[in-house]
């Protein structure tokens, strides 16, 4: 690395130490206080049904005139819901002919008798559907289901009596906003392997939700890696697990979520500086992964692994989600043959945008470079004949239009070939590779790198501020990078 690099680097990381330090102080700054009615000022058990659940998740359809209301025949707004569910037979005909009432008043005895717990009781979806093929559909129709403190809370008034007054059903159910994901179904621990289990964690309303949460593995001894399995409750955007460079300098807040954006939605500088030293380790973006290295590869995680783990979620809804991913580590049975070693090419200097115009940029990484920029000796390269790649993926900041990357055969008389190709800075595609992946979504053809062959990267930005930017760490300033995994020969 030339000094000039060197200095730069430094130079970054003092305004990054600097933002940490002063992002710090600012994080007592209370967020706005919910101005929601507070649930003990209602007046009755009742009357928290009917404003906190009925009106939100219900009116809309059952409501006078709605055909919906005429199909169930059934109103639940303020004025007659009380009338229309206590003690009154159902109207769907199975529920008649068992004898259910819509909502009865002995009590617990009438709880599991009453027809409007059973069409709310999503958590035994599985049992509804199969035990009573007509009941219809469960309730909320076509929306997600009520969370388990709501149904619980429901489930305690009628246990109570279902009175219309007064206060029988305990308030703090309704602090559970856990909801039954049936996609969802937690991995179990691996047999030899490690699992990494985050959440549940709230995924806050109309909003995106995407932060860091670091922890320290405390491995003794070096672990190979060679089957990683992903799942996610639904809402998710992308999971990646990051580690960080062997014995890392900074110290990162241990099991906290560190978010990447500040309640006003500006980025949270703290947080994005620390993302250049991020060594992407695996990550997808669908709610499940499950991925096998080719035979003979495996990943390697050092002595005293640290990670960050990154779920970034979506919720376009008024309620709060919650969120949760399990991560298996599956290790190879034995040491193996080639190590994927992480591949980062970063273009530093080049990156040079002047204001309010597009600009693209090109860098070439011949053989040896490649092997350079990623900690391979020198003097080693020379018995090194061939580089596999097994994984590739782009970073940029939102500057980025497209990012693309050829591979440079030793055949000047053919095109460069493209083997990468993104569009979207914030959600790069991350593409595998060659033979024996066992992996279920698109692996493309092998790619093979021999000296005096190479890579070649192009990216264009469009700068619309009135300033020329170069490489830097905030969100403000642009990067250029390629990852992913690869393995030599
Ligand atoms: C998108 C429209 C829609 C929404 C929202 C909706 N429902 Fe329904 N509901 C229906 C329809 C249609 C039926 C009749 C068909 C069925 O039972 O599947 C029905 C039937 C019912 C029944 C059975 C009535 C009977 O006598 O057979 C109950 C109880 C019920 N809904 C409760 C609720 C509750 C409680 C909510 C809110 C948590 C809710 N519904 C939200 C459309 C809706």
């Amino acid at each position: 690395m030339s000094l000039k690099h060197s200095k730069l680097i430094l130079y970054v990381f003092y305004i990054c130490l600097f933002i940490f330090i002063s992002c710090e102080s600012e994080s007592d700054i209370q967020p706005p206080q919910d101005e929601a009615m507070l649930l003990e000022d209602y007046e009755s058990s009742y009357h928290i049904i009917q404003v906190e659940i009925f009106d939100k998740y219900c009116t809309s359809c059952h409501v006078a005139g709605n055909t919906y209301a005429e199909e169930s025949r059934l109103i639940l707004t303020s004025d007659t819901s009380y009338a229309s569910l206590i003690n009154v037979i159902p109207n769907n005909e199975a529920a008649q002919s068992d004898g259910l009432l819509l909502v009865g008043t002995d009590g617990l005895q009438s709880l599991y008798a009453s027809f409007l717990w059973e069409k709310i009781n999503a958590p035994n979806q599985e049992n509804f559907y199969s035990d009573h093929p007509y009941y219809g559909a469960l309730m909320p129709l076509g929306s997600p289901a009520l969370t388990n403190g709501q149904i619980d809370f429901i489930g305690d008034w009628i246990s109570e009596g279902a009175p219309g007054t007064g206060h029988v059903a305990d308030i703090s159910f309704l602090d559970n906003i856990e909801r039954y994901d049936a996609e969802f179904t937690p991995l179990e621990v691996p047999e030899n392997g490690i699992q990494i289990h985050l959440g549940p964690f709230e995924v806050a309303p109309q909003k995106e939700t995407e932060f860091f949460y670091y922890f320290e593995l405390n491995n003794d001894s070096e672990l190979f890696i060679k089957r990683v399995e992903i799942e996610m409750r639904s809402g998710s955007h992308h999971f990646i697990l990051y580690t960080y460079p062997e014995n890392f300098w900074i110290a990162v807040e241990d099991s906290v979520e560190r978010h990447l954006r500040n309640p006003d939605e500006s980025y949270n500088e703290s947080v994005l500086s620390i993302m250049a030293y991020q060594i992407f380790f695996t990550g997808t973006q669908w709610r499940q992964l499950d991925v096998t290295f080719p035979e003979n590869v495996a990943l390697r995680l050092p002595v005293n692994t640290t990670f960050d783990q990154n779920p970034h979620y979506l919720n376009y809804s008024d309620d709060t989600y919650l969120g949760e991913v399990y991560t298996n580590l599956h290790f190879a049975e034995s040491e193996p043959e080639h190590i994927a070693e992480i591949l980062q090419l970063n273009v530093i200097e080049e990156i040079y945008l002047p204001p309010n115009d597009t600009t693209t940029i090109e860098k070439t990484f011949m053989f040896e470079d490649i092997l350079i920029e990623n900690g391979l000796d020198p003097l080693s390269i020379t018995t090194i004949d061939k580089i596999n790649i097994l994984q590739l993926f782009s970073h940029a900041h939102e500057k980025m239009l497209e990012f693309e990357v050829f591979i440079i055969d030793n055949d000047p008389s053919t095109e460069d070939e493209q083997i990468y190709y993104n569009n979207d800075w914030e959600h790069p595609p991350i593409n595998y590779y060659g033979e024996g992946w066992d992996y279920e979504h698109p692996v493309y053809p092998a790619i093979e790198i021999f000296p005096e062959e190479g890579l070649r990267l192009k990216a264009s930005y469009y700068n619309w501020t009135d300033e020329t930017l170069d490489f830097g760490f905030l969100s403000t300033d642009e990067m250029m990078i390629l990852f992913g995994y690869f393995y030599t020969q």
